[in-house]
């Protein structure tokens, strides 16, 4: 089988317990796609480019389906729970479709399929969790995802996340521990916790409570969390993370946009002021925090003052990263419809504005490490060249070094000798 995932972690993880199940019934994880007897593309609709790019690679399936005509093409994830037999409406060499609350039904309709060709779709149940006893077959070898929740309840104005992923529902802390110690079993050292707003976790403990048991679980090395709202981050969350032994000095704090008007209007129920008291907060606890976000540019009603007021916060908050985005129209959502949808050129001009401003922070944040030693967990050979390693820091930023005799999983001391906007160049520090 190959499997092809877009979209966030969280789709990582599904897709891991997917071919989990798939496992189960027989069938290996290939790279090469002649060779898979099973092609499942799992999918995300948070933007239009996201849902495009899922077009093109089922467009790009259709010779090789035909060619072979015993291969069986399934669709899961986000874009299949919102298209539901559009897709194959669009595209009938696709053989299943299955909505985010089917996929721990993906080995029986692959099993029912083999014995017997006909379309099947189900996005009945948007809710329906994989049980927890599903073994998942995990990618990489040094850093893994566990998903603490699913759902949202959030509804931001402009995001699909909610309808796709159904209501919250936390998972019951034993679930989350017992995966934990299964994955650190396997090899791997770091652990990311997974929830589309994790602060809000009602498994019978808190979120700060349950990290706290999870930074003691011996074979933690790193111990990461995503995503916070910034309107549900505790204090007792900062201060689990000032007194973790593990826990990354990380947190990626999606503020989306910088100022009032539109944060109210994106339904984000935080204010400017409440976000750098946050901030405040944070760094005050943590000194050494990276912080990162995400920001949406071209919302409907955006104004050139509007994003001038978010560049000059931007200046004042000294993000380390920001992920930048371009507002997209996904119907079904209250933004949709909102009055004075902002038009292309000037979409890609705030963009534009907004990653010059950011890009010249991030470079100015990591030159500041030019010349100290930092801790850098390896992730392996470069994809590029394999003279070259791959690791992070606790702060999460990639690292690039010269490889002598270190491998993956290990973690060591790395000098920085050069900063870009995006990475931290290296040696292994010989002290
Ligand atoms: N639950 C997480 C992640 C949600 S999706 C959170 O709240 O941060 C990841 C990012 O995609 C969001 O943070 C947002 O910046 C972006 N996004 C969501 N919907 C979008 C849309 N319609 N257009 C552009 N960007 C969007
Ligand atoms: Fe979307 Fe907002 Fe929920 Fe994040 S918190 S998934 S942006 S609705
Ligand atoms: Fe995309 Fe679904 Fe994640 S829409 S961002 S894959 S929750």
């Amino acid at each position: 089988m190959k499997l092809l995932t877009y979209g966030c972690q969280m789709n990582v993880a599904d897709s891991e317990r997917m071919a989990g199940l798939l496992r189960q019934i027989g069938y290996t994880l290939t790279d090469d796609f002649d060779a898979a007897d099973l092609i499942l593309i799992n999918t995300c609709c948070v933007r239009a480019t996201a849902e495009d790019k899922v077009f093109g690679q089922i467009g790009r399936l259709k010779a090789l389906k035909k060619q072979k005509p015993t291969l069986i093409l399934g669709v899961a994830g986000c874009m299949a729970q919102k298209e539901g037999d559009n897709l194959i409406k669009r595209a009938p060499h696709i053989d299943f479709v299955l909505g985010t609350g089917q996929s721990s039904e993906v080995a029986r309709v692959v099993r029912s399929l083999e014995l017997e060709r006909k379309h099947f779709v189900d996005v009945s149940n948007v809710s329906g969790d994989i049980p927890s006893e599903v073994f998942p077959l995990r990618g990489g070898q040094v850093s893994t995802f566990v998903p603490i929740m699913y759902g949202c309840n959030n509804f931001c104005t402009y995001c699909i996340v909610p309808y796709v992923r159904g209501r919250e529902r936390s998972r019951k802390p034993e679930e989350i521990f017992a995966e934990v110690k299964q994955a650190v079993a396997e090899g791997f050292k770091e652990i990311t916790l997974l929830g589309q707003n994790v602060n809000s976790y009602s498994g019978g403990m808190t979120f700060a409570e349950l990290i706290g048991v999870v930074d003691k679980i011996s074979g933690v090395e790193r111990l990461r969390f995503m995503t916070s709202h910034p309107k549900d981050l505790s204090d007792e969350l900062i201060a689990a993370m000032a007194g973790g032994r593990h826990i990354c000095e990380h947190i990626h704090l999606p503020v989306q946009y910088g100022n009032d008007k539109i944060l109210k209007r994106m339904n984000r129920v935080y204010t400017v002021e409440k976000y750098l008291e946050l901030v405040k907060k944070i760094r005050a606890a943590l000194p050494h925090v990276s912080l990162t976000t995400d920001l949406i540019v071209g919302f409907p009603g955006e104004t050139d003052d509007d994003l001038r007021e978010t560049l000059d916060f931007i200046r004042e908050v000294q993000f380390d990263a920001a992920f930048t985005f371009i507002y997209s129209k996904r119907s079904g959502t209250p933004a949709a419809t909102f009055p004075a949808q902002v038009d292309d050129d000037t979409k890609h001009r705030r963009l534009d504005a907004l990653m010059k401003v950011q890009n010249e922070i991030s470079l100015a944040k990591n030159r500041a490490l030019e010349g100290t030693v930092v801790e850098v967990l390896v992730e392996g050979a470069s994809k590029t060249d394999d003279k070259i390693f791959t690791g992070r820091t606790r702060s999460n930023k990639l690292v690039l070094f010269a490889h002598g005799e270190e491998r993956a999983g290990d973690l060591i001391n790395v000098k920085i000798t050069q900063a870009q906007t995006w990475l931290l160049k290296g040696e292994v520090n010989v002290l």
